[in-house]
C-alpha cells in the first residue's frame, strides 16, 4: 500500500482539490439553508402580523401588539409548547388578548389558529395560521377560499350554549362544508376550548397586560 509521501504527486493533488470542493459545498449548503431559515420566520412572522391585524380593528387598541405579549401555556390550548399571546389595551385598559391554539384533529394533522378574544369574552375574530387540509375540501377555513372562519365573529361562551358548538349536522350553529366535515369539526372545538381558558384565565392575563403597559 502506498503512504501518502509515496502517492504520486497528481493524486494527492486531485484529493486536496476534491477535499476542497467538499468543503465548499458543505459551506454553501450551510448558509443557504440559515437563509432559508430566516425567510421563512420572516415570512412567517410577517403573516402572524397581518393576521393579528385583521382580526382587531385599527382604533380598537393603541398598544404595540407586538411587544406587548404574555407566554401561555394551558392544555386546552392544544399547542406542544407555550406560545406568545398578544394583548392589546386601550387607554391602558385591557382591549383584547390574540391567543395562539392548534386544532389537532384536521382531517391531515394540526391546524394552527390565532383567536382574538375580546375583554367581555366574545370572538374578535379567528384565522387558521398554518393547515394541511385538502385543497378544495378543508381548505374552506381559510378566509381567501370562503368566508366560514368569519361565523366565529361575535360569538362567546355567554351568547353561544356548549352544545351550538357544531357543525349544523350535529346541531349546532355553524355550517359543514360539502363532503368535508372533519375540519369545521376540529376549528370549531379548538376555539370553544379557547374560550374556555380565556372565561378562566383573563383576569390573570389581563393582569400582566396592565403591569406590562404601566412599566416606565
Ligand atoms: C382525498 C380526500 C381528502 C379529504 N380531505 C378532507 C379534508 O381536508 N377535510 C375534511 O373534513 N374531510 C376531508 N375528506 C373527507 C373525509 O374523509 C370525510 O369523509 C368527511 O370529512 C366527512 O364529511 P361528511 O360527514 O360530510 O361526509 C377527504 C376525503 C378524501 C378521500
Amino acid at each position: 500500500m502506498s503512504t501518502p509521501d509515496s502517492m504520486p504527486r497528481s493524486i494527492r493533488r486531485n484529493a486536496s482539490i476534491l477535499g476542497l470542493f467538499a468543503a465548499a459545498t458543505v459551506a454553501m449548503v450551510a448558509l443557504v439553508q440559515q437563509g432559508t431559515d430566516e425567510r421563512i420566520n420572516q415570512a412567517r412572522q410577517q403573516a402572524q402580523l397581518q393576521a393579528l391585524t385583521e382580526i382587531l380593528p385599527a382604533g380598537s387598541y393603541d398598544n404595540d401588539l407586538l411587544t406587548s405579549t404574555v407566554l401561555v401555556d394551558d392544555p386546552r390550548l392544544g399547542n406542544r409548547s407555550a406560545q406568545t399571546a398578544h394583548l392589546a389595551t386601550l387607554n391602558g385598559q385591557p382591549a383584547a388578548i390574540i391567543l395562539q391554539a392548534t386544532a389537532p384533529d384536521g382531517y391531515s394533522g394540526s391546524i394552527r389558529l390565532l383567536i382574538g378574544v375580546l375583554a367581555d369574552g366574545s370572538l374578535a375574530g379567528v384565522r387558521v395560521l398554518e393547515h394541511q387540509e385538502t385543497p378544495g375540501l378543508g381548505d374552506k377555513i381559510e378566509p381567501a377560499k370562503s368566508d366560514w372562519i368569519y361565523s366565529f365573529n361575535g360569538k362567546s361562551l355567554t351568547n353561544t350554549a356548549t352544545e351550538r358548538w357544531a357543525v349544523k349536522r350535529d346541531r349546532g350553529d355553524f355550517d359543514q362544508f360539502a363532503g368535508a366535515t372533519i375540519t369545521p369539526r376540529a376549528v370549531i372545538k379548538a376555539v370553544h376550548k379557547t374560550l374556555q381558558y380565556f372565561d378562566d384565565a383573563h383576569a390573570q392575563l389581563f393582569a400582566q397586560a396592565t403591569a406590562t403597559e404601566n412599566q416606565p
